[in-house]
């Protein structure tokens, strides 16, 4: 049976009696609770493929910037333990902010290069304090493999850079994104959006399939002419506002002109609906 566990040492002891007594690898799936289909997907993709699966629940301060939504982001503990416990989860982890905080900071991890675009520059200081939370749960769980979804493809970029960096030893598992019936993808902030709102979200993944579309139908493209049909599509929903709509190269995130020469894509987009800002993308393997 599932165990829920709150302190940075009882986690430890526990995963260490694990490893004492077994061989099997330990699966981890850092979030940030209020679990939906989306993170399921990732506890039962690691309890296929580990034989301890943990799971952290921490809303992470240092990731949300000022005016961001982090006294309002979405919580429900108990609905979270039967989610997990349904899904294949052994240990959940659920610190409390003084647990993973007990003194201001004074180290902090922080990718260059892959954050200079789409989220890294709408959200700053965003991907650092990832980083940084990331790195400490790595450290605390010892975990060899992590999952995390497409659906923050820019935060698995960033996680995988940073694991390859500093040798942390954790094989980055990615995810695919799960999606609504009706295509939206799965967030926890969601629940957010009017009922208007979330009629009209549907134009991201709508824009998405239709920018994946154009593609294949295409020896060749430019990320202007792809981003100005992704745009054009956003832009028919009035409550719409847009963050960003950016092709880049994928994983490297890097801008390029024209697709001649290019083998793998990211479109990403980012757009507000009143106080809610909902991201989505699609990753197109060129050639
Ligand atoms: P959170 O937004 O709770 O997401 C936890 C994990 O679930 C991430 O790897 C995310 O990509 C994945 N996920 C979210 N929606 C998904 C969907 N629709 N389909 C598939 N996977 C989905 O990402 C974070 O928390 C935090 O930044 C965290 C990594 C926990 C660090 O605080």
């Amino acid at each position: 049976t599932m165990e829920v566990i709150h302190s940075i040492a009882d986690l430890r002891s526990r995963i260490k009696e694990y490893r004492r007594n077994n061989d099997e690898s330990v699966g981890f799936v850092p979030t940030m609770g209020f679990l939906h289909e989306g993170h399921a997907s990732l506890l039962r993709k690691a309890r296929s493929q580990s034989g301890l699966v943990v799971l952290s629940i921490f809303v992470n301060p240092i990731q949300f910037g000022p005016g961001e939504d982090f006294e309002r982001y979405p919580r429900n503990a108990e609905r979270d333990l039967q989610v997990a416990e349904a899904a294949g989860a052994d240990l959940v982890f659920m610190p409390s902010v003084s647990e993973m905080y007990p003194t201001p900071i004074r180290t902090n991890v922080s990718v260059t290069g892959l954050t200079s675009r789409l989220c890294g520059a709408s959200r700053p200081g965003h991907f650092d304090g990832v980083a940084t939370v990331v790195s400490k749960l790595f450290h605390i769980v010892q975990p060899d493999q992590a999952f995390f979804g497409l659906k923050d493809a820019q935060q698995v970029a960033v996680i995988e850079q940073m694991v390859k960096d500093l040798n942390l030893g954790v094989e980055v598992v990615p995810c695919p994104t799960l999606r609504e019936k009706d295509g939206l993808a799965m967030s926890s902030r969601n629940v957010y959006l009017t009922e208007e709102e979330r009629k009209q979200a549907l134009v991201l993944s709508q824009s998405l399939d239709k920018a994946k579309e154009f593609v294949q139908s295409r020896i060749n493209f430019t990320t202007n002419e792809l981003e100005s049909l992704v745009s054009s599509h956003i832009a028919t929903a009035p409550l719409a506002v847009i963050d960003y709509a950016q092709v880049l190269t994928f994983p490297t995130l890097e801008p390029f002109e024209n697709s001649h020469h290019i083998d793998s894509i990211i479109i990403a987009l980012a757009v507000k609906f009143g106080k809610t800002r909902l991201i989505d993308n699609v990753i197109i393997q060129l050639r």
